[in-house]
């Protein structure tokens, strides 16, 4: 009963915790929440199950707790992918490994029981969720220490594609599912086949995860890690049903569907389908590099603005939007950014921040950078907020973002980015880009904004071009 009632209080824990993470100003304490939930579920588990001993409990989660805080702390916010990936397969290799065990739990039991008793063992519906478990877990174990070594660089990139590949990836999956049927017949009945069947079917998912994983580009790898991520809380799910153990369930549950709906949002806001996603081998290292000149064809001409130019221009401005994109993560130019819009805000001039869903190369991005350097967070306004507010604004100043201010996705039928949902800047009076070149985004689509009339381009690193507006700024008052 009091076991019941921690799985609930934790269950609810995990709910209220993810509400909160709907908006920056909460999701701090929504995270602390669900992660109270978490610390109640396990030492609930292991003080009412009477698993360990307390003082192997306290060990337990020094010493997990405390690599954890560490890892948290070291991990620059650019890399935070890389560790969902590695928690993720972490995950999934858990809740295999705890599938696992029960298997091995019962061979051993089944050994020393006879005839009758053995028949009691495992059910067809438990075999069923040992199966999913092993499968899915081990899945997401391969998949994301792929998806980490993209991520990190430890492995190349660009995708892996070769001859057969598809073939392969199929008859491994044909391979693994005929695995589980036969554990799933076996199991109860015949040991040898059950346990042979249950490690073929890991090794299976295992080599499956990998092919799964290493065809898809670098920069969609956080695309594929919200995916594992929902795998992960499926699995967990399914480790739920073999133990029967509701925390396992409801937690598994959430992170599967939150997991799900993040890899659609991310799929929605980059106008591509899963399926591109996952079979197209498309957002290789070079992805951004390779489709366009980096100077304007000859029959073309940008306009060409200066620090002082801009500096002017927006410090006289009634409005700005700033509309940071992935070249503000590269240059790190967050606090520069800041330091402007204060010195701006200081004259009269109203600031705000537009933030694009996919604009950087993972979820919240922009925001996580915006936050380090305290940016408040009503000045930061969603793409659906702010889009009718460009027409009324006197400049947009475009730092680093590319693809996520692309008209073509709003005019261009054939341009592979149609259909993307896009900030309006083009809307603006006048357009300030900041950018290094004229190089095409994460897409490789070459962007009409540069060549409009009321565009300004002004190249450099991002961060050294609005360091020059500042001090052009501060010159003027
Ligand atoms: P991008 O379209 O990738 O453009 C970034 C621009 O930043 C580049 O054109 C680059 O131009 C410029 N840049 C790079 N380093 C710079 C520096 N040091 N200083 C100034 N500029 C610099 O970025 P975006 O507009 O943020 O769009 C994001 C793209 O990534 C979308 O296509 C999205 O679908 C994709 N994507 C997003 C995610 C998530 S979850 N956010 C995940 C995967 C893929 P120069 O080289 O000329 O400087």
């Amino acid at each position: 009963m009091l076991l019941q009632l921690a799985y609930l209080a934790s269950a609810a824990l995990f709910i209220v915790g993810l509400k909160r993470m709907q908006s920056p100003v909460t999701a701090r304490r929504g995270n602390a929440l669900a992660s109270g939930g978490m610390l109640v579920a396990v030492l609930a588990t292991l003080f009412l199950h009477d698993l360990l001993s307390p003082w192997m409990v306290v060990l337990g989660l020094l010493l997990g707790g405390g690599i954890g805080a560490v890892l948290a702390r070291q991990v620059e916010m650019t890399a935070m992918p890389e560790l969902v990936a590695v928690f993720n397969g972490f995950g999934g290799l858990a809740s295999a490994l705890v599938a696992l065990a029960e298997v091995a739990q019962y061979a051993g039991d089944s050994a020393i029981l006879s005839g009758s008793e053995q028949a009691a063992g495992i059910g067809a519906g438990t075999a069923v969720t040992i199966a999913l478990s092993v499968l899915i877990g081990m899945v997401t174990c391969s998949g994301s220490f792929v998806a980490y070594g993209k991520l990190s660089g430890r492995l190349g990139g660009n995708p892996v594609q070769f001859m057969g590949m598809r073939t392969a990836t199929i008859g491994v999956l044909g391979g693994a599912l005929v695995f589980a049927a036969v554990f799933i017949f076996s199991a109860g009945a015949t040991d040898w086949l059950m346990i042979s069947s249950i490690a073929l079917l890991a090794l299976a998912a295992l080599a499956l995860g990998i092919l799964l994983v290493v065809p898809i580009g670098g920069a969609d790898m956080p695309v594929v890690v919200a995916l594992l991520n929902s795998y992960s809380g499926l699995a967990a799910a399914a480790t739920g049903f073999v133990i029967d153990n509701i925390a396992l369930i409801v937690s598994g549950t959430l992170v599967g569907a939150a997991g799900f709906i993040l890899t659609v949002i991310m799929c929605e806001a980059m106008n591509r389908s899963l399926q591109n996603v996952l079979l197209g081998g498309f957002g290789g290292e070079e992805a951004g590099a390779t489709g366009a000149a980096a100077e304007a064809p000859e029959d073309r001409t940008v306009n060409e603005t200066s620090p002082d130019d801009t500096a002017i221009l927006t410090s006289y401005a009634e409005q700005v939007i700033i509309v940071p994109g992935y070249g503000l993560a590269v240059a790190q130019a967050q606090h520069q950014v800041r330091e402007l819009a204060d010195l701006l805000e200081e004259r009269g001039v109203t600031v705000k921040y537009a933030i694009h869903p996919v604009a950087g190369r993972m979820p919240g991005h922009m925001n996580v950078l915006l936050a380090e350097a305290n940016v408040p967070y009503d000045q930061l306004f969603e793409m659906e907020e702010i889009n009718a507010e460009f027409a009324q604004t006197d400049v947009a100043l475009v730092v680093g973002a590319n693809d996520v201010v692309n008209p073509a996705a709003r005019t261009d039928e054939g341009s592979p980015i149609y259909g993307m949902p896009i900030l309006d800047v083009d809307e603006a009076e006048t357009v300030v880009v900041m950018k290094r070149s004229l190089s095409p985004g994460y897409s490789g689509v070459p962007n009409e904004l540069f060549y409009q009339s009321n565009t300004r381009m002004l190249f450099g690193d991002a961060k050294d071009s609005v360091d020059a507006i500042v001090s052009e700024v501060k010159a003027l008052s």
